[in-house]
């Protein structure tokens, strides 16, 4: 076999070595692409340094007191104190105790990498009547890390609740340099992600990253719940925007938000929102293909200890995995690779399954209409 592979001809080297490269090319492309190629060029006006500007000299001191009423629990004290370098908000509906209770035993389990503060919290908003806001009460008060806004927490008021929460850490969190938001559903690798963040280190601002949307269009149709009207946003496409499962941006970023917020209706997806605010502030998405937006990747330990988040993490699976990318054994980097090798093409196949699932699925409906 070793003979017969040696005597290869050139052009059968060739044929082999054009087959490892496309493979990766089909593989990795699309990352590397979005990664180095499509990144649109910030543009600076006088607008945009006004509003730089004035988020410089924002002074929340004097806000504090007033703001604090638009929160039922405000936890107004967690932050003082020590620089905190990432602060997690993690977007809960105010009914999954039991998520919380999860994440808080998982990967949210971390108070500092490498000597660098990590703080996490819960962000909520009012429940519905199905849940006591006694039982909320009772939680924050055990574990004094949620944080729970005047509004409905419903799937209409998302962009609200980003909204709140965004001012919440410019107001009570100042000290945070990086805020990261994460919905429940998500697996993050908090230490992975910190190291990403100390390796940039030269420009430490102006960070807005995530898994960059490019040329999402609003959408148009009035039946739909999350419809937005022309007179909203009258333009094609949203600008380029972090997939809202999970982003990071620096406390200026933050701040710049704050001061636009109110240019842009509520009606828009909370992450297409937030996409927006950062167009006003001149920003421009970050891309990273190791966020991974609302895909649940498969489990491999190398590959889970690269990348930064996953999707769809069932009840099941989240201590499983957190215990085994915290073994403490390292990854070499052959195996990192051959990880991420073997996740991606697992989800890419789950992607192409899902798709035939819903194929056959409209199939059926146009055949039983
Ligand atoms: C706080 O609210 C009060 C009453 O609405 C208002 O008079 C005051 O100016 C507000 N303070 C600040 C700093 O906005
Ligand atoms: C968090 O981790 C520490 C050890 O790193 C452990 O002692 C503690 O019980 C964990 N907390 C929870 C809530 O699981
Ligand atoms: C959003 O929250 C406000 C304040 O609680 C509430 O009046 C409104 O009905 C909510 N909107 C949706 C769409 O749930
Ligand atoms: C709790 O969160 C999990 C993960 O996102 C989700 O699957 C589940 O439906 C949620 N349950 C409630 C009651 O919201």
């Amino acid at each position: 076999m070793q003979v017969t592979f040696c005597k290869l001809r050139t052009h059968q080297w060739c044929f082999i070595l054009f087959n490892i490269i496309l493979f990766h090319a089909l593989l990795f492309g699309a990352d590397f692409v979005e990664e180095y190629f499509l990144q649109s060029l910030p543009y600076v006006d006088m607008r945009v340094l006004e509003i730089k500007n004035k988020a410089r000299k924002l002074n929340v001191e004097p806000l504090r007191y007033n703001l604090s009423k638009l929160y039922i629990l405000s936890q107004k004290e967690v932050c003082k104190g020590e620089d905190i370098f990432l602060l997690s908000l993690i977007f809960s509906s105010p009914g999954n105790g039991s998520r919380r209770d999860l994440i808080r035993q998982t990967w949210a389990n971390v108070t500092s990498i490498r000597g660098h503060p990590i703080l996490t919290l819960f962000a909520l908003g009012m429940p519905d009547p199905g849940t006591s806001q006694q039982d909320i009460n009772k939680e924050s008060n055990k574990y004094r890390d949620i944080i729970e806004g005047f509004f409905l927490d419903s799937s209409g008021n998302q962009t609200l609740k980003t909204v709140m929460m965004m001012q919440w850490a410019v107001t009570f969190c100042p000290n945070a340099k990086f805020i990261l938001k994460v919905n429940e559903e998500m697996f993050v690798n908090i230490p992975s992600l910190v190291d990403y963040l100390l390796n940039l280190k030269d420009h430490l601002e102006e960070i807005y990253v995530g898994r960059v949307i490019h040329q999402d269009m609003p959408n148009r149709d009035p039946q739909s719940l999350d419809f937005v009207s022309v007179s909203e946003y009258p333009e094609k496409y949203y600008p380029d925007y972090c997939s809202g499962e999970a982003f990071i941006v620096s406390q200026d970023v933050a701040r710049m938000m704050y001061m636009v917020f109110k240019e842009t209706p509520l009606a828009i997806p909370a992450d297409a929102f937030i996409g927006i605010c950062a167009k006003y502030a001149g920003l421009i998405p970050i891309h990273s293909s190791r966020f991974s937006g609302e895909k649940h990747i498969r489990y491999n330990r190398c590959c889970y200890k690269f990348i930064f988040t996953s999707s769809e993490m069932t009840d099941e699976e989240m201590p499983l995995e957190w215990r085994e990318i915290n073994d403490g054994k390292a990854c070499t980097l052959l195996e990192t690779y051959y990880g991420l090798v073997s996740c991606k093409l697992l989800t890419y196949l789950d992607a192409f399954k899902h798709f035939n699932i819903a194929a056959i699925k409209s199939d059926a409906m146009y055949f039983a209409n």
